[in-house]
């Protein structure tokens, strides 16, 4: 497969675990360079420290929260003075908080989820996208959810969100056309991260339970698909790739084996 991807600069938000870190560690493999963003300092050093070792072109970190407006200006200041351009941004960032039906949702969850997978995905693609516009052939990848196109009990504000986030890509692929940026959308099924921790707020009998007797993706198998999007020529724009586990056929529909 030709590598398109190395010394490009990738801006990845959500670094700091799960798809985001793996992804920046399967962008490193093809030598890029990487911006990586998250609230966890410690945890963004170590991804870099591993991006190195695994042959990045280069790996800087900036603290990031994708849901205050002055923090995303400060980082893509910081991008700018440190790459002065952008080939690939990962808008990655997000979550889910709480598993409570409507008529028991907590506005600080509800509000959580919305700040990070829906205005998120606005403000960084507002600051990035001046770094992006002078190079075509660029490509933004958001990060989107089987929730988003399938709600189900308990889910109302993420599988919102998330719904959001297939909006906003719908619409930046239509505003962009005729720049030569590309915009996409990966929405992936069940995958174990720390996804469901953060969810459940740390308990983790209740996320282990999520993934019992199910082989779910990883988040190994999600860079993979992002890299490959990423990775096509500039003349092939990849809108959407949806992916789930063999298990999962629907979010209700999960076979659970024995154990
Ligand atoms: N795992 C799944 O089953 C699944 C399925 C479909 C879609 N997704 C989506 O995939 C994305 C990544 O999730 P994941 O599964 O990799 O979960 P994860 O392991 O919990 O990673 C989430 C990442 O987002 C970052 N983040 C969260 N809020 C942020 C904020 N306000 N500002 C900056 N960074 C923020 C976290 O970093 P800090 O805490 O250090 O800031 C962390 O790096 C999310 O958008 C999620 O909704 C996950």
């Amino acid at each position: 497969m030709s590598n398109r991807l190395k010394d490009k600069w990738a801006l990845v938000t959500g670094a700091s675990s799960g798809f985001g870190a793996e992804t920046a560690r399967q962008l490193a493999d093809l030598g890029a360079n990487l911006l990586l963003g998250a609230r966890r300092e410690d945890r963004l050093a170590q991804v870099a420290a591993d991006c190195q070792a695994r042959g990045a072109a280069s790996a800087h970190v900036h603290k990031l929260d994708v849901a205050d407006t002055a923090s995303v200006n400060a980082f893509a200041d910081w991008a700018k003075a440190t790459a002065g351009r952008v080939d690939l941004l990962i808008n990655n960032a997000g979550g889910a908080h709480g598993v409570e039906r409507v008529e028991d949702g907590r506005d600080a969850d509800w509000e959580a989820m919305f700040q990070s997978n829906a205005l998120g995905i606005l403000r960084v693609s507002r600051a990035v996208l001046p770094l992006m516009k002078p190079h075509p052939g660029g490509i933004i990848l958001n990060i989107g959810s089987i929730a988003g196109r399938v709600a189900y009990e308990g889910g109302s504000a993420y599988c919102a969100s998330k719904a959001a986030e297939r909006s906003i890509t719908k619409a930046l692929r239509l505003e962009l056309n005729g720049t030569g940026l590309r915009v996409g959308t990966i929405d992936p099924g069940m995958a174990e991260t720390e996804f469901s921790m953060v969810r459940l707020k740390g308990d983790k009998e209740k996320a282990d339970a999520v993934y019992a007797g199910v082989e779910p993706l990883t988040a190994g198998d999600v860079a993979e698909a992002i890299v490959w999007a990423a990775n096509r020529p500039p003349h092939v724009c990849i809108d959407e790739i949806l992916m789930m586990c063999t298990a999962q056929a629907a979010p209700h529909k999960v076979h659970r084996g024995e154990g």
